[in-house]
């Protein structure tokens, strides 16, 4: 086991039990191994705040391969910012309506700029960045 340095929080006990109820929820099998999670989260979100920082990202989109120009213009936003784009997976959810996840990895301006041009197309009915980063300094 890595070491580790244990520390002492104060804390009201109304916030400490409405996070032990939450983390029970959740399946947290011990306080500790949620405020690593709420700290690493923490470090994460900081690391996006930071726009030259490498960072990597998913953006899920749905949507209606009904609509016109849609398909073409999903298609032509990701050959522009190929140099970014990792991989995209398609899943036919049913006769109309498609899912998208597009993985995108460089700085978090332009990841971020990616999601958002993504997401603001005609026709897509929901979308949704999730951030997250190689990891680099957090463990
Ligand atoms: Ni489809």
């Amino acid at each position: 086991m890595p070491s580790v340095e244990r520390f002492g929080v104060s804390i009201s006990p109304e916030l400490l039990r409405a996070f032990d109820a939450r983390i029970e929820q959740k399946g947290y099998a011990s306080r500790s191994e949620a405020i690593r999670d709420v700290i690493r989260n923490y470090l994460v979100e900081e690391q996006w705040q930071d726009e030259r920082a490498t960072v990597v990202g998913t953006v899920t989109l749905v949507y209606d391969h009904h609509t016109r120009e849609l398909d073409a213009a999903l298609t032509e936003l990701q050959h522009q910012h190929h140099d970014a784009i990792q991989c995209a997976t398609h899943v036919h959810l049913d006769p109309h309506n498609c899912l998208e996840v597009i993985v995108v990895k460089g700085a978090s301006k332009q990841v971020r700029e990616i999601g958002d041009r993504l997401i603001s197309v005609r026709g897509v009915k929901h979308g949704k960045i999730v951030c997250t980063t190689t990891g680099a300094g957090i463990k």
